[in-house]
């Protein structure tokens, strides 16, 4: 396939749903219920759909692990893929409890409109609050928090994910705009307390400091529920207007998102070439590392990687990479040349050879 250096151009607008959802406390009826609201949306004409965080299960320590379901085998992400791919969108599946082995994880998955799974977002900064006489919450209680960020390219931008209280971690937003997302998705679910009094400043204060559009689902105001969630879920511009508000109750609001704009924004008020980088930085460590890793060819894990080559298993002559950058490794893949070049380096294999018997 022909490759270029930039970046292929993307289509120009798209549109955008979000569903507030009313979610109950039987999981069957959350996920018929996201399934049915995902295609009305759809013939409505959105391209990218949004469910709330916590979609399938009702928010609270309580209930995260009797909903819990792995990802991304479950059925609640099986529902979700069988909903993008029947309704041909881009799919944020909100949010649901996941469980992976002994640990429960607040995660989010993300669906191409074949149904295939493009990412999974596990919420990095836990919910652990005091407000006294209003509100106290401990979500480290139940679950772990993810580490990594989370991006996903759409025909029209790169999108960024993250998942309620992530919201109020700027740097996070700066890593995801340094990404080049021009959309950020936060699914979330402010309550009675932090909702009035933050929900759509922290939109749209993302929305301004990254010159990206913002985009907030949340569930719909349950007032008998142990935890109400304030509803409004909002689309914020580049320019931090709201371009489209829920009320409390259950609805998807719709927004047309002009990715030619948040250029123009950029362009009008050039925030990000005039930071200060002699003074504040905000480091992607993810990208950094990757940047400095020695030998690419091996997974990121915990484990160490240790290769035992057997004497007797070598051939005549068998060479060993010593630029630790070979796709063969610990073989020489003859590439070390190439690989030599950027960091003025001279290493060659190491070549063992066996005496003839
Ligand atoms: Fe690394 Fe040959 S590829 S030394």
């Amino acid at each position: 396939m022909l490759q270029s250096a930039e970046p292929a151009r993307m289509a120009a607008n798209f549109r955008l749903a979000l569903v507030q959802l009313a979610v109950g406390v039987n999981k069957a009826e959350n996920l018929a219920r996201a399934v049915a609201k995902v295609g009305e949306a759809a013939r409505a004409g959105a391209q990218l759909v949004s469910l709330p965080e916590c979609f399938n299960s009702p928010y609270g320590t309580q209930h995260f692990a009797e909903y819990s379901e792995a990802v991304p085998d479950g059925p609640s992400c099986r529902a979700l893929a069988a909903a993008a791919r029947e309704h041909k969108v881009y799919l944020v599946g909100g949010s649901i409890p996941e469980r992976e082995g002994e640990k429960l994880y607040n995660t989010a998955t993300v669906w191409c409109p074949e149904g295939q799974l493009l990412a999974t977002h596990r919420k990095i900064h836990l919910f652990d609050i005091d407000v006294p006489g209003k509100i106290t919450f401990t979500e480290s209680s139940v679950l772990s928090p993810g580490n990594q960020p989370t991006t996903f390219t759409t025909p029209w931008c790169e999108v960024g994910v993250g998942i309620c209280y992530d919201i109020r971690f700027a740097e996070l937003g700066q890593l995801y705009r340094d990404r080049g997302c021009r959309l950020l998705i936060y699914p979330g679910a402010f309550n009675m307390t932090t909702g009035p009094a933050h929900w759509e400043l922290l939109a749209r204060g993302r929305a301004v400091d990254n010159q990206v559009y913002v985009a907030t689902p949340s569930p719909a105001r349950d007032t008998e529920a142990g935890y109400v969630a304030w509803g409004h879920s909002t689309v914020v511009n580049a320019w931090g207007e709201v371009v489209a508000k829920a009320g409390e109750g259950e609805e998807i609001v719709y927004a047309e998102v002009d990715v030619e704009s948040v250029a123009s924004v950029r362009a009008m008020v050039p925030t990000s070439l005039q930071r200060r980088g002699d003074i504040y930085t905000v480091v992607d460590r993810e990208r950094l590392e990757e940047n400095n890793r020695v030998n690419t060819s091996y997974q990121l894990g915990s484990a160490k990687v240790v290769d035992t080559v057997a004497a007797d298993s070598l051939g005549p002559k068998t060479a060993f990479c010593r630029c630790w950058k070979s796709k063969k490794f610990p073989l020489c893949d003859g590439a070390h040349g190439k690989h030599n070049q950027a960091c003025g380096d001279n290493l060659g294999p190491v070549i063992v050879t066996k005496a003839k018997q």
